[in-house]
């Protein structure tokens, strides 16, 4: 496995090829890093679940350079999604749609709807439109982890999770901390009305700001396999509890306001809800790198990205 921590135009042009020959490329987004495989090439996506350990009946996302490749991968695109691709591409905004004949079952794990997203971090944009100049038609990229497991937010992170099991054929691109630091917003696009299946940056809040009159379907399907349906994910080694007060040799995130009390090791004291975010995967690590047993996190206000912080945290805690 090569790793090339500032990519030259050269460099994505050598990893655009690796992905049309069929290896693994993992490559910074804005969100989180992910473990990228031509979408068209079912050996190399079966790559990806071996390599992460995932479920095959878990779909992927297929990451295109715009929104001008929407038509190849769905069909029967209801307006409002064309809407808030137009809006919010290139970004961190996933939609499902109903597939197109070319998104097979080994991307979708037998669905007939395809996950989509227009990354807008400069490699991933660079890599997906120098893959499409070749022939490609989209990369699929799970986050680079181990399933189950923290999504990576750095290389090194990156590194920890997946180094033993990529080949030396395969690429670690970039080395800059993604900016947002946690997995894009999922919406599905399969009703007459959208419905948020992972909140993220891109808050309903936010949504409703610029498209008054979208209505949001609050209840979720049980028929729809996303992250909310599994017990525990997005979980560090260290166990977690949620707004008590931390104990002596506990570890502590928190908005910087909440004190550190004393014999508590603090993993992040974010200004703000988008420090909050970007930091929280990096702070889980930390506990468990520093061998920290026990987490406490003191959840900021619910409100906007705050949603997307208490579904990560809820999630890693493995609560219900
Ligand atoms: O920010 C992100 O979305 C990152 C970066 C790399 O783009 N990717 C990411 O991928 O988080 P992954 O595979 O770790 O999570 C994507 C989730 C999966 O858990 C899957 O359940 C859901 O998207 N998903 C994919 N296709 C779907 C579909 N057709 N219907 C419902 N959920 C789907
Ligand atoms: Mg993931």
């Amino acid at each position: 496995m090569e790793i090339i921590s500032n990519p030259t135009k050269v460099d994505i042009q050598t990893s655009a090829k690796a992905l049309k020959d069929g290896h693994l490329i993992a490559f910074p987004t804005e969100t989180v890093y992910g473990l990228g495989a031509d979408a068209t090439n079912e050996k190399a996506i079966s790559r990806i679940y071996s390599v992460k350990g995932r479920p095959t009946n878990h779909p992927l996302i297929v990451h295109i350079s715009s929104i001008n490749k929407l038509n190849k991968w769905a069909k029967d695109i209801p307006s409002y999604a064309i809407n808030l691709a137009r809006e919010f591409w290139p970004g961190p905004l996933t939609l499902i749609l109903k597939r197109s004949i070319l998104a097979k079952d080994y991307i979708t794990g037998g669905q007939e709807s395809i996950a989509l997203r227009v990354p807008q971090h400069p490699t991933a944009q660079k890599l997906l439109i120098e893959f499409e100049r070749i022939g490609g038609e989209g990369v699929a990229a799970p986050s680079a982890n181990k399933y189950g497991a923290v999504s990576p937010t750095s290389t090194s992170a990156v590194l920890q999770e997946l180094e033993s099991s990529l080949d030396h054929k395969d690429i670690v691109l970039g080395s800059d901390i993604c900016r947002i630091g946690i997995e894009s917003t999922i919406i599905s696009c399969l009703n007459d009305t959208p419905q948020i299946l992972r909140p993220g940056y891109i808050s309903k809040e936010s949504i409703l700001e610029r498209f008054t009159e979208l209505d949001f379907v609050n209840t979720q399907s049980k028929k729809l396999r996303y992250p909310g349906n599994l017990k525990k994910h997005y979980s560090p080694i260290a166990k977690i509890s949620i707004n008590k007060t931390p104990k002596v040799g506990e570890g502590l995130i928190a908005l910087r306001s909440y004190q550190t009390p004393k014999g508590v090791f603090r993993l992040s004291a974010p200004i703000d809800i988008e420090q909050y975010a970007r930091e929280l995967y990096s702070a889980f690590r930390l506990a468990d790198e520093k061998g920290i047993e026990q987490i406490s996190v003191i959840l900021p206000g619910r409100i906007g990205l705050a949603n997307a912080i208490w579904d990560r945290v809820y999630k890693a805690s493995g609560a219900p």
